[in-house]
């Protein structure tokens, strides 16, 4: 749906080139909802603002729904944005024009007869379950009912890909997930593609298939979500994870020094999350276990649980054998 081959933006400042994004190569795939995940400065607007031509790039190919764009005219990229929506952090709307009137704005400028644009408007203000505010002004509207109409307008011309960049960090928690779970519901009946930007794992993980993760200009890791949550590789990766944990590794590890025990990391996901395996396994062994750290949650409609334990007993081996066998992966963390 999104191809991007070796593709690298610079902007020039005082007369020098600035590196936004080195080379990269990324595939979005049609129907999914992918994630970029950076600290600020890392080159997620950039790579959004590409992929609606908001930004050219300095090199490089990228296709979009089919279309190479630096093929297209002037024509050609309106049509085009018209598939592309997109909503921000700060949401964007006009504040001299209604709710109504903001969802119908795009239709309008697209073209559309004013009836045909504020009924598709009406439909989509029941989408975001916002029809007691139709005639409000943005200023009337809390932030996460300002971020429906966002959505509610970015939907007006039907587009195939949503941009999200940033859609949620200005709102509180409960709001942010209220905003997820509106987009995850128009991705699955819409079969919308959505990308989405952010420097919280956590909303990378509640709502997203895949993710590419970006350090300063550099694309370091990608993956499903489930592979590079439960197991990243990068420094910046493991980084955004205990973020999102409210952990760190390294106090953690301090707090583990005493502790008796081979230290391992178990990861369950799917099904096994809820087997009452660690008692079996110790029953069958004999070995003891301290549960030193651990959380059971979703990432996104994937169950997992990841324990950090430390086991006593002569059949350690054994029992890490059987946790392995019995699909869940297993981990030696290092003393
Ligand atoms: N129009 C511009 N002119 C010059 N430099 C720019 C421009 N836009 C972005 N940059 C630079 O490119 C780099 C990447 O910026 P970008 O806005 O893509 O980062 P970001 O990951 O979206 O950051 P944030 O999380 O703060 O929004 C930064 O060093 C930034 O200063
Ligand atoms: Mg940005």
């Amino acid at each position: 749906m999104i191809r991007f081959e070796r593709i690298h933006k610079s902007y020039p400042v005082a007369g020098r080139e600035v590196v936004a994004l080195h080379p990269l190569d990324l595939e979005i795939r049609a129907g999914e909802v992918f994630g970029i995940v950076g600290h600020s400065g890392a080159g997620k607007s950039t790579l959004l603002r590409l992929i609606n031509g908001l930004e050219t790039p300095s090199g490089g190919t990228l296709t979009v729904d089919g279309e190479r764009l630096d093929a297209l005219d002037a024509d050609g990229l309106r049509r085009l944005r018209r598939r592309v929506g997109m909503i921000f952090q700060h949401f964007n709307l006009l504040s001299a024009k209604t709710v109504l009137d903001n969802i119908a704005f795009p239709l309008l400028l697209a073209g559309t007869p004013k009836a045909q644009a504020r009924a598709r408007a009406e439909a989509l203000l029941a989408r975001v379950g916002l029809e007691a505010h139709r005639d409000k002004y943005p200023a009337q509207l809390s932030g996460g009912q300002k971020q429906r109409v966002g959505v509610a307008r970015a939907l007006a011309t039907d587009p195939k890909i949503l941009l999200c960049d940033e859609a949620t960090s200005a709102l509180d928690p409960q709001t942010t997930a209220s905003v997820l779970q509106l987009l995850d519901g128009i991705n699955r009946e819409l079969g919308l593609t959505i990308v989405l930007i952010t420097h919280e794992m956590d909303v990378i993980r509640r709502v997203c298939d895949r993710v590419a993760v970006l350090d300063a200009g550099h694309l370091v890791e990608s993956g499903p979500v489930s592979e590079v949550f439960l197991h990243p590789r990068h420094a910046t990766t493991r980084r955004f994870v205990a973020e999102s944990e409210a952990t760190d590794e390294g106090v953690l590890h301090e707090d583990f020094a005493h502790v008796e025990g081979r230290l391992l990391r178990l990861t369950f996901t799917g099904a096994e999350t809820y087997q009452p395996l660690l008692g079996r396994v110790a029953r069958e062994t004999g070995i003891d276990y301290t549960i030193l750290a651990g959380r059971i949650d979703r990432i996104k409609r994937l169950p997992y649980g990841q324990l950090t334990l430390a086991v006593v007993g002569e059949r350690a081996d054994e029992a890490i054998a059987r946790f392995a066998e019995s699909g869940v992966h297993v981990e030696a963390l290092p003393r």
